[in-house]
């Protein structure tokens, strides 16, 4: 459905003071308003965390480790994201949502206080994935340059001092990772870091088997980490976003499955650009209990 259509960059709108793209905005009401059912699990992150790793993670293990079920559509089509309000005919997240049947399986990139509260009366289960600020804003400025569905990122320089201004879409990568530290607090949510999952992704897939109430054989966990590693995942038509058309996502600009390592950061971030984001991050950060890692 993509394929019939100019894709533009998006407008930019707000939503409480979050940006957001201005389709997202005009959709809100109805973003709000969306019924969770009690078995939906909801994929939360900041953009760039690695929300398409966990998505196959999690579908390895519905699927209990059928791979060929597992390619049966594109991760955006097996996993409705839930604010997206794409150019029509393509379906929007809350359409794809509503002609699934539950336990769904849902992705979003909204901040904690934007979730609409249907989850939290359902008690829905919530994996949130982190993954440290540096390796996102330099993933998220590669990905911006690629794909049309947001604006266009300008240059570094801009792009590394909007990420801390908190402008990026979806807000500000603190406010985002803090809030959704302090929701697993009060609500089901387990929070997974991107750096762990590198250091271990077993044992990581392990601790979201168990938060599923799932019990699954070892060999069954060991074909889960073979389908889930960065190379079987950048080879996998249904995981690296190839099967949209190159006028929404130029994969030939930077490809989906980029890098996927932690520390990148360094090859990016210049001498004063460091000091100034080490600044801010301590002034932003300290206190809060929440240790990221920037290199392994
Ligand atoms: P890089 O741009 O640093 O390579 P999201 O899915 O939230 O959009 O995040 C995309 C980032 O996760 C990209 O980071 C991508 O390469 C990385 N990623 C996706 N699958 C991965 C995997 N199996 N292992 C490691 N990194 C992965």
């Amino acid at each position: 459905l993509f394929q019939s259509f100019v894709m533009q960059r998006p407008q930019m709108g707000q939503v409480l003071g979050v940006p957001l793209d201005q389709n997202i905005c005009d959709a809100w009401n109805d973003i709000w308003n969306f019924r969770a059912h009690p078995e939906d699990v909801l994929l939360a992150s900041y953009p760039k965390a690695g929300i398409t790793w966990m998505q196959e993670v999690v579908d390895m293990i519905y699927q209990e480790g059928d791979t060929n079920k597992c390619l049966r559509a594109p991760t955006y089509d097996r996993h409705p994201f839930l604010e997206a309000v794409p150019p029509k005919p393509v379906p929007s997240g809350l359409q794809l949502a509503e002609e699934m049947e539950p336990p769904r399986v849902l992705k979003t990139h909204l901040p904690i206080q934007l979730i609409p509260p249907s989850f939290w009366k359902q008690n829905c289960k919530v994996i949130y994935v982190a993954r440290n600020a540096k390796d996102t804003l330099v993933s998220y400025f590669h990905f911006q340059r690629m794909t049309k569905g947001l604006p266009d990122p300008g240059t570094w320089d801009d792009y590394f001092m909007a990420f801390l201004s908190g402008t990026l879409p979806w807000g500000s990568w603190f406010d985002h990772v803090n809030g959704w530290w302090k929701a697993k607090d009060k609500h089901r949510v387990l929070y997974v870091f991107y750096e762990d999952m590198k250091k271990d992704l077993r044992l990581e897939i392990q601790r979201v088997e168990s938060f599923l109430d799932k019990d699954l054989p070892e060999e069954v966990l060991e074909k889960i980490c073979q389908h889930t590693t960065f190379q079987a995942m950048k080879e996998n038509p249904m995981a690296n976003y190839t099967t949209m058309p190159t006028t929404v996502m130029d994969q030939s600009v930077s490809p989906f499955m980029r890098k996927g390592i932690v520390g990148d950061w360094k090859n990016h971030f210049l001498v004063a650009q460091n000091e100034l984001f080490d600044w801010e991050y301590k002034r932003r950060m300290d206190g809060t209990g929440l240790d990221f890692c920037t290199q392994i």
